[in-house]
């Protein structure tokens, strides 16, 4: 269906009115999304980083190369306590815009993004060369797991196959030390379903009172999971 196609029906079902103040405000936020966007990008990167990308790594499990927005990303890490000794991992990194997020908080922590489309995780690595505290490896996150890590985010890297992987290994890390992992749109949760995990699933509208404004669905559940001692 195309925009005027989704128009058309939208003023036949909600009036021309409220349509109006619909596309109003999601214009809106667009602007204010893409000015955050950008402010945010330039100051920690040095360069913009929008865009979806394609994966070329399908067959080895790898979702797209696309960003967690900033505006979700103050609700979801509000979340979690995050202490001066955590070790942050993003998994599944990208062009690196959690991590600005995690440096515009002005978080001294170590921290790493696992990457592994070579070219991205290249680029990504020298747009953050400047800042100690922040390591990009490139390659299978899985292989790469960061052994000192305690806070893993993860935003829908990869498949649910190789997810089931992920599991068994992080599992083996918790054993070792208390670990979080933050899971925005938790589309493969079910594989934490084990009995080995606590999971903390919320809905942004139903339990924090973010109310999105008619269907302007911009933000996903989020599931936080600490190990079953
Ligand atoms: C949806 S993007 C999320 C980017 C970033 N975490 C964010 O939230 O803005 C998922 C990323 O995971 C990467 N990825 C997929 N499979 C991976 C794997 N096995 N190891 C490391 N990175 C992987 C993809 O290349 C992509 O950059």
């Amino acid at each position: 269906m195309n925009i005027l196609d989704r128009l058309a029906r939208r003023i036949q079902a909600e009036g021309l009115g409220k349509t109006i103040k619909y596309l109003g405000y999601a214009g809106w936020d667009g602007i204010k999304s893409s000015l955050q966007d950008a402010i945010l990008d330039l100051k920690y990167s040095g360069r913009l980083l929008t865009g979806h990308l394609p994966t070329a790594y399908k067959h080895l499990g790898a979702n797209d190369v696309y960003h967690t927005e900033y505006s979700a990303m103050s609700i979801i890490f509000n979340q979690v306590t995050i202490t001066p000794h955590d070790v942050l991992v993003d998994v599944g990194c990208g062009k690196g815009r959690v991590i600005n997020y995690w440096l515009s908080q002005g978080y001294t922590n170590k921290i790493y993004g696992l990457e592994l489309d070579p070219v991205v995780a290249q680029e990504t690595a020298e747009q953050f060369g400047a800042w100690a505290n922040v390591t990009i490896l490139p390659g299978d996150a899985i292989k790469n797991l960061p052994q000192d890590g305690t806070v893993f985010y993860l935003y829908n890297p990869f498949s649910r196959e190789k997810f089931y992987n992920f599991e068994s290994h992080i599992t083996k890390l918790a054993h070792a030390k208390t670990i979080t992992l933050v899971y925005y749109r938790p589309k493969s949760l079910h594989v934490f379903n084990n009995g080995r995990w606590h999971i903390r699933l919320i809905d942004f509208d139903q339990d924090l009172g973010i109310h999105q404004w008619g269907r302007l669905n911009k933000y996903h559940k989020l599931a936080i999971l600490t190990p079953v001692n």
